[in-house]
């Protein structure tokens, strides 16, 4: 039967493992992507989302028909789809959005680009093809992120009857970075969004750099964003007539009750009860990410090693608990990125440690239980990424906190729009600041930290994911 409200991402809600004996488990995605659109979509019983096989197990799973009600995975050639996932979405777009180039070695646009770039278009009309199929008359299509930023523009082509809307969960470039694509690139990837009737971000900051990067004047047609009193983009292909493209900010929240009920059940007690017996009674500063550069974690840890260094009265009364569950691996720069967490992790041990305290706990599994628990616990919560879509993170720790956490919080985390004012701002590249920033919130006052709290968890739950969702859909009604 074909469906009313459609949503595309890469990831889906669930990923099969494939045991020895040729039993396929299914477990939940990773990301935040993921868990904003799981809690909405559970309420929308007749959605549909369409997702990428990401393993051989996911390919097995379509292959024997395996499904869950709702899902359906795409059965893309894998040598195509590394070249999109791994090729071009995570080491181009994923850089260029995230400004993380090593400037004087990177980016190199050569044949062999081309080449994955040819395989990011196939694997974005793969998407384009399959909603095409499942879509009904009018349907409303939510396109996800930079994976199927071709995605809008190709089925717009193939179905101009759908509502199309595109989220971008991660920054959008800046034009300086932006304008490092070739310029046939970069016009096919504002094209691609362009088909869309609305495209969302988390913050006004990415919003207006992707209108910034969004004036276009060649072969293809013309495009360029107008300001009052609507935010939106018109464009005109050659031959074709006038369109436009709004362009809206859905800051992604949290759901209060659901968290505090994960954050509850007795796996996450029993968790919690190990976490405090190896904390004691230290403060516990935590943070918890994938093992991803832009979450910026070795910088964390410098500032935490300074902060030993600069104020020593610390040493023996703190405990840096850092979550960083294994992220893209198969990209050689993340298993570098990960093998240098762990490294200075180890340095910071080797300097500091005395036979009763471990000044750094290091957990590199995906552990959503022992996160939790970690949140519980945490007496500060550090999120410091370079640049960031809108860091969850930091939205949930205060949710759940039990007692209260003082936010350490990078001015380029897209949560700093709306959480700047009771936490405490870190320049993401100043360790001597971020240091000085433990420092204060370590030494913050229990009151003080309390009410901080709680104006961080009701500005973290202003857009739960399922208001997100409804907003976008209804926005998407109204074209
Ligand atoms: C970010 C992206 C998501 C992605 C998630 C996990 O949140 O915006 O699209 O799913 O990271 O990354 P992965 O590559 O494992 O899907």
């Amino acid at each position: 039967m074909a469906s009313q409200v459609l949503v595309a991402a890469n990831r889906g809600p669930l990923s099969y493992d494939l045991g020895d004996d040729g039993t396929l488990t299914a477990r939940r995605g990773g990301g935040g992507l993921v868990s904003g659109l799981s809690a909405a979509l559970a309420r929308q019983p007749d959605a549909l989302w369409i997702c990428a096989a990401l393993s051989d197990a996911d390919r097995e799973a379509v292959r024997r028909g395996v499904s869950e009600p709702g899902v359906r995975m795409l059965d893309i050639d894998p040598t195509t789809y590394d070249d999109a996932y791994n090729g071009i979405a995570n080491s181009v777009l994923w850089f260029t959005h995230h400004h993380l180039y090593d400037i004087p070695r990177e980016p190199v646009f050569d044949a062999e680009f081309r080449r994955q770039w040819d395989s990011y278009v196939a694997y974005n009309r793969a998407f384009a093809v399959a909603l095409a199929e499942e879509a009904g008359e009018g349907a409303a299509v939510l396109v996800q992120d930079y994976h199927l930023a071709l995605v809008p523009g190709e089925l717009r082509e193939l179905r101009p009857d759908l509502r199309i809307s595109h989220f971008t969960h991660t920054p959008w470039a800046s034009p300086e970075f932006l304008g490092m694509l070739p310029d046939d690139i970069r016009s096919q990837l504002v094209w691609g969004m362009l088909g869309a009737d609305v495209v969302g971000f988390h913050t006004w900051a990415w919003a207006d750099g992707f209108m910034a990067g969004a004036h276009i004047d060649d072969t293809s047609g013309i495009a360029r964003a107008t300001g009052d009193p609507q935010r939106r983009v018109q464009h005109q292909k050659r031959g074709a007539r006038i369109r436009y493209t709004d362009v809206a900010v859905y800051p992604l929240g949290v759901d209060a009750d659901e968290l505090r009920g994960l954050a509850h059940r007795p796996e996450v007690d029993d968790k919690l009860a190990a976490l405090r017996a190896e904390v004691g009674n230290r403060k516990a500063i935590v943070r918890v990410d994938r093992t991803e550069l832009s979450k910026n974690i070795l910088r964390g840890l410098l500032a935490y090693r300074e902060l030993l260094t600069v104020h020593p009265e610390w040493r023996g009364r703190v405990v840096h608990l850092t979550s960083a569950y294994p992220s893209r691996q198969d990209l050689a720069v993340y298993r570098s990125y990960t093998q240098a967490v762990r490294e200075l992790a180890e340095r910071i041990n080797g300097e500091f440690a005395t036979p009763d305290w471990q000044p750094v706990l290091v957990s590199v599994k995906d552990d959503f239980a022992r996160s939790l628990a970690a949140y519980r616990l945490a007496d500060v919560a550090l999120v410091n990424p370079v640049r960031d879509g809108m860091n969850l993170v930091a939205k949930e720790i205060p949710v759940v906190s039990d007692e209260g956490c003082a936010l350490v919080l990078s001015t380029g985390a897209g949560a700093y729009g709306e959480l700047r004012e009771d936490a405490l701002t870190v320049n993401p590249y100043d360790v001597s600041a971020t240091a000085e920033a433990l420092h204060a919130a370590l030494s913050m006052p229990a009151d003080e930290r309390l009410e901080r709290t709680k104006r961080l968890a009701a500005a973290a739950t202003a857009l739960p994911p399922t208001a997100w969702f409804t907003a976008q859909l209804d926005a998407l009604r109204e074209v």
